[in-house]
């Protein structure tokens, strides 16, 4: 110490005499800390990287976050990665770190990831020289590839048009057209084909994804369980389909069949309702740990997702479980 700040050390020592480490600095920061405390909070909420390099940043922000007390570790992480630039937020993002320490190893390697990448004109996803007439010429998998964001969403999207939207109304459209059998048969056998292909992409992605980003795969129940579903929703449709359709079973096979077919039908189809919501839970814990408010807007919106997907695999269970209700025209009643 030296100078103003020797001189006040003195003075305070001599007139606190057993002060706490904590009382010290505190007195010393409202002395010079020239900054209203109340304000801490909103200034590192408010703290951008901007075109300084990953280092000071992050020295910047450690010498504010200093000075704010009572701030949980994950808002911190949060107010960190939010200040980074979008490019590695996103990068550090995908590694989903659960420390604030860890947050910050990783914007420094991104950082520097990236910049080796512009050094040697690359793009971002496809390891070729950049061109203004540039057209992807690696194969990709449409949208699979396009950007961190598409990436991350095309696995629950596609595997809940596929196995919930596309295979719930293949197995409402039974009872809900009023088709003859032949044409119901055709558009149930085509809707769960669609939806086995949407769960196949969707499957790819999340395994493409994984790769990508060096995370493990099949380490969750989530996963266990996505397999297992998948796998029986193939084996119900061969089955469906040489049974039902062609070559087709004898009578008595049929007859013998349909029970068992509806009976694991179904099973497949909540199987598949409840692994979705289990991947609500998952993502949701991936993102908790990663900084967003547990009774934030994003929060309330993948639970809100997965009651409407549970409410929906419930009616068309409900659906196959009753008859549909065949009023004649004697028996209408004003309500
Ligand atoms: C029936 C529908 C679903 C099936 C069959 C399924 C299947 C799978 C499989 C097999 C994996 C493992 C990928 C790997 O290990 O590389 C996986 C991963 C993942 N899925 Fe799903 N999924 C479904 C729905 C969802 C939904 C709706 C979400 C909601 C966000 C979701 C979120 C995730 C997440 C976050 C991972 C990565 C973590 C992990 O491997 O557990 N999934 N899924
Ligand atoms: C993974 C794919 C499949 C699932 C999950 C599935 C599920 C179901 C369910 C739950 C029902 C009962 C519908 C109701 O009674 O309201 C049903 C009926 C039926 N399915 Fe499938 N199905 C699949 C594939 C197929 C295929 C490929 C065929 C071949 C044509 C087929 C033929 C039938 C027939 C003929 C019925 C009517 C049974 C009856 O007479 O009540 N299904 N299916």
């Amino acid at each position: 110490m030296e100078g103003a700040t020797l001189t006040w050390y003195q003075w305070y020592s001599r007139i606190h005499l057993y002060s706490t480490w904590k009382d010290m600095t505190s007195a010393m920061l409202n002395r010079f800390g020239h900054v209203d405390l109340e304000n801490l909070d909103g200034l590192l909420a408010k703290m951008k990287q901007g075109a300084s390099i990953v280092s000071s940043y992050q020295e910047e922000f450690e010498k504010l976050a200093n000075r704010v007390e009572g701030l949980p570790v994950h808002a911190l992480m949060r107010n960190f990665m939010q200040g980074l630039r979008d490019e590695i937020d996103q990068e550090v993002l995908m590694f989903r770190p659960s420390t604030l320490q860890e947050a910050m190893d990783l914007a420094r390697i991104s950082a520097e990831e990236i910049r080796n990448r512009h050094e040697k004109g690359l793009y971002f996803n496809c390891d070729e020289k950049f061109a203004p007439e540039h057209k992807y010429t690696q194969m990709q998998i449409f949208i699979l590839d396009d950007d961190d964001q598409t990436k991350i969403l095309i696995h629950p999207v596609f595997m809940l048009i596929g196995f919930i939207i596309l295979g719930g109304e293949a197995i409402i459209s039974y009872k809900g057209l009023p088709w003859s059998k032949k044409v119901k048969k055709l558009i149930h056998l085509i809707l769960h084909a669609i939806a086995l292909i949407f769960g196949i992409v969707g499957i790819y992605a999340a395994f493409k994804n994984h790769n990508e980003s060096g995370i493990a795969n099949l380490y969750s129940l989530h996963s266990w369980m996505g397999i297992g579903i998948i796998s029986l929703y193939g084996i119900q449709w061969i089955y469906g389909f040489v049974v039902f359709f062609y070559p087709g079973g004898s009578p008595a096979i049929r007859t013998e069949s349909v029970p068992w077919h509806v009976l694991f039908g179904l099973l497949v189809f909540m199987l598949a309702v409840g692994n979705s919501a289990l991947g609500f839970l998952e993502k949701l814990t991936f993102l908790e740990n990663s900084g967003i408010s547990k009774f934030g807007t994003e929060a309330f919106l993948v639970n809100f997702n997965a009651i409407v997907t549970i409410l929906f695999g419930v009616f068309v269970v409900l659906s196959v479980i009753f008859q549909a209700r065949v009023e004649d025209d004697f028996s209408y009643s004003s309500i």
